[in-house]
């Protein structure tokens, strides 16, 4: 099966219908901004230039984790940049220790890499991958095995991981080695799997999101998981979540893997694991702990600023009351956007997700997208995001609280209300 883009004619590919930048700008191009300048902010709120203030369903796509100017992170952080900022991975890092301690011992895993961002993260996934193939499976030219409307990340070779055409367009070639099957779906996967096994080991991992999130917010099913689970066990494939972002309690659980009721060797973190500071992460168990010293490396990765803020907001989500309060407000947010998909059954389609990450999906035979939504809820002084252009994502802060999850919901039905 080739990977194809579904158009829509005036949804556009990326960023918002209607909107281009106000004023001359020294920014490259990369992304089609708001016209909307955020200036301060607060738990789940944020101020512009012009003193309005917003609800934010955003959270700098499901990374403030705690919200916007946390109090603890920024005693934290303040304290953090007094004591020490930064020193090279030649030496060792109090805090990062520290973080790394934290991961393994309420993780499946054993072992950490840190870097700073999603996309770094997979990349070092995908380098492991490839040496657990030459090493372990005696495979010359390893594949990793992806799924289609996954996204890994926008570096070349997490392009080229991704399963969604628009990502690769104008940038080929692209890196080797990737192979596309369909998410939840073990016929697709099993077929993909034997041809190319067929006549020896070829397959090195799986790189696979628990949740998958830019693709439009499609949970996984667990039978699924728990047949691909046996089948990289039974052959020493590796499997690897990619849980840049369902990872850190996005879901409810601490990690999106939980959810699939099975354990991947390997998975990634990034997004709200440093509550808007830069950090990712590469976990492994101990029989996927493959790099030797110089192999893989970071000047950034895991210094003592970033694993500060990730170790605060570790300790406080790492909390039965915070899992709780991201449950119940994603149990509340679900049941108001099922209302608002029943108000309005010519274009909605219901909802899929979990905890506080959620999708409202629009009918995909009708002229409508995302994109539109996104631009009416401006005016009712909400932020939303997409996930594909038939998808609003609501990703807010995992300490939002009922009142704010309320607004939420009345503010999105009266932008729908107000625009269809
Ligand atoms: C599942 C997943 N993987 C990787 C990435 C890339 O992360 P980053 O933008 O930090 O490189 C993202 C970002 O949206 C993501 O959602």
């Amino acid at each position: 099966m080739e990977l194809v883009d579904a158009p829509h004619s005036k949804c556009g590919t990326f960023g918002f219908v209607g909107s281009s930048p106000t004023a001359p700008t020294a920014l490259m191009g990369t992304y089609k901004r708001i016209p909307l300048k955020l200036v301060r902010g607060k738990g789940c709120w944020l101020w512009d230039d012009k003193g309005d203030k917003y609800l934010d369903a955003v959270a700098g796509i499901a990374t403030c984790s705690l919200g916007h100017s946390n109090k603890k992170i920024e005693r934290a952080l303040i304290k953090q940049l007094r004591k020490l900022q930064h020193v090279s991975n030649l030496y060792q890092i109090q805090e990062q220790e520290e973080l790394a301690k934290c991961i393994v011992s309420n993780s499946c895993g054993d072992k950490v890499f840190f870097c700073n961002s999603g996309a770094e993260a997979n990349e070092a996934a995908i380098k492991l991958a490839r040496k657990h193939g030459h090493i372990n499976r005696g495979i010359d030219r390893p594949l990793i095995l992806s799924a289609y409307s996954s996204f890994h990340g926008r570096t070349l070779a997490t392009i080229s991981a991704t399963g969604q055409p628009k990502y690769h367009k104008g940038f080929e070639p692209l890196v080797e080695g990737f192979k596309f099957f369909e998410y939840n779906n073990f016929e697709s996967f099993y077929q993909l799997y034997q041809k190319v096994e067929a006549s020896q080991p070829r397959v090195a991992a799986v790189l696979i999101e628990p949740i998958q999130g830019e693709g439009g917010i499609i949970p996984g099913n667990q039978n699924f998981f728990k047949k691909i689970r046996d089948l990289c066990t039974k052959d020493n494939v590796l499997l690897i979540f990619d849980e840049v972002q369902t990872g850190m309690g996005r879901t409810g659980n601490l990690w999106g893997y939980q959810e699939n009721n099975i354990e991947p060797d390997v998975f990634t973190l990034a997004k709200g694991l440093g509550g808007g500071h830069a950090i990712g992460a590469l976990i492994v168990q101990k029989h996927a702990d493959l790099f030797s010293p110089g192999e893989h490396a970071s000047t950034f990765g895991g210094n003592p600023f970033a694993c500060k803020a990730a170790l605060t907001v570790f300790n406080e989500i790492n909390r039965p009351k915070s899992l709780r309060n991201i449950i119940n407000r994603g149990e509340q947010l679900r049941t108001g956007l099922l209302e608002i998909s029943r108000l309005f059954p010519n274009h909605f389609d219901g909802v899929r997700g979990l905890g506080l990450m959620q999708g409202l999906l629009i009918k995909k035979e009708i002229d409508l997208c995302a994109s539109e939504i996104i631009n009416s809820a401006l005016k009712e002084k909400l932020l939303l995001a997409s996930a594909g252009e038939k998808v609003i994502r609501m990703v807010p802060a995992l300490t939002i609280n009922k009142y704010e999850t309320n607004q939420l919901i009345n503010r999105l039905k009266d932008s729908i209300e107000k625009y269809i």
